[in-house]
């Protein structure tokens, strides 16, 4: 089984350019009720208010918040009456991920290429306006319920999009130090994987950057695949995962059954300092898979010098990992809604441009004995 070789820029060069994406624009999850869940991302992940739209700014079949930390902008929305589709949305996924928006300098043509190259059309290109200026939108459906918009904002100077207005409440927890989006996993059915692999580099001009297979993911009861597709900038990694045969239900599955289909299973957020980023985490609330302590006697041995206290990272269960360009360190929280689907990981990267291979035994042995509890397994 040969092992993946990091060679990403060069790899990166085969990616076509008719789609430039200069990065995550925005993550709007659907959920039950945006308020709450709005005070849990502050006070449990420290991301800042920015942004209000509903009944007070004239919309009347929902309401959003819009927070933001660094980079990352996540948008929260509920639906405010019955039988609307975001409500749906809500009854068949739980709270998810329904927009991973795409910051793009031309809204209508990455639409239309996409289109042309077999996109399901979202929505057509379409042009918002307010007195800071105009908002060109578009979007494609992807797996799942799940859909990409590209948001054109070069002439807009507006705190987020027209129509939303600056949300300012005095309550305001401190950040943890979340810097940017640095990949989004997206769990699809068995035999799905090479089907949107293909979608990715078709439709938007992605090249597949990694491949792990059922060798390189599984534990001695469940596995899954995995294929990793990049655009050409490494801005946007999307890997997507498969269940593969095991003697128990993988993790994919259980996902997919609670998800009620496919979906995002993880937005990887990075810091540049994950000890100070973690600590902060745990002490809000944020509870992380923890993996046995066994794991850090031979952790030096595996991963060579690296900078970091492994007395800090044991406490915090903080994971390392190596490839041919450095090194990183990652940890998983559990999933943050009752049904077990979404969660984030926490990756900080010295060099490594990988995904944490080396991790992923014992780190599927974590979500196994939780799987266990739940009587998934
Ligand atoms: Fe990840």
């Amino acid at each position: 089984m040969p092992s993946p070789t990091i060679e990403l820029p060069k790899l990166y060069e085969a990616a076509a350019d008719f789609m430039p994406i200069n990065g995550t624009d925005y993550v709007e999850l659907y959920v039950s009720n945006a308020k709450q869940a709005a005070h849990y991302y502050q006070t449990a992940f420290g991301f800042q208010p920015l942004a209000f739209a509903g009944l007070e700014t004239g919309l009347t079949d929902r309401e959003s918040f819009v927070l933001v930390q660094d980079k990352i902008r996540i948008v929260l929305t509920a639906p405010m009456y019955r039988g609307s589709s975001i409500g749906k949305h809500v009854d068949d996924h739980g709270d998810g991920i329904k927009v991973i928006a795409l910051w793009v300098d031309d809204a209508t043509k990455a639409y239309e290429e996409a289109v042309k190259r077999g996109a399901k059309s979202y929505m057509e290109p379409q042009t918002e306006e307010d007195s800071e200026g105009k908002v060109v939108r578009s979007g494609i459906h992807t797996y799942g319920e799940t859909v990409h918009v590209f948001v054109e904002r070069k002439q807009y100077k507006g705190i987020f999009l027209p129509g939303f207005k600056a949300w300012n409440p005095s309550y305001r927890p401190t950040t943890v130090g979340l810097k940017y989006v640095d990949h989004m996993v997206g769990n699809v059915e068995l035999g799905a994987m090479n089907k949107w692999v293909e979608f990715y580099e078709k439709v938007m001009g992605f090249v597949n950057i990694l491949t792990f297979d059922d060798n390189d993911i599984s534990t001695e009861y469940t596995a899954l695949m995995s294929k990793v597709v990049s655009n050409g900038n490494g801005r946007i990694k999307f890997p997507i995962n498969e269940p593969a045969d095991g003697v128990k239900k993988s993790q994919v599955e259980e996902y997919l059954d609670f998800y009620g289909g496919a979906g995002v299973q993880h937005i990887a957020v990075a810091t540049d300092d994950i000890v100070s980023t973690v600590t902060q985490l745990q002490s809000r609330g944020v509870d992380f898979l923890k993996v046995p302590t066994t794991y850090y006697d031979v952790l030096e041995e595996r991963v060579g010098k690296i900078e970091e206290d492994i007395d800090s990272l044991r406490d915090l269960g903080i994971l390392v990992d190596r490839d041919d360009e450095g090194y990183l360190l990652q940890i998983f929280t559990k999933p943050i809604q009752s049904r077990p689907t979404m969660f984030f990981e926490i990756i900080q990267r010295k060099g490594a441009q990988s995904f944490g291979k080396g991790n992923f035994k014992a780190l599927f042995e974590a979500i196994e004995r939780e799987q266990e509890l739940r009587g998934t397994l």
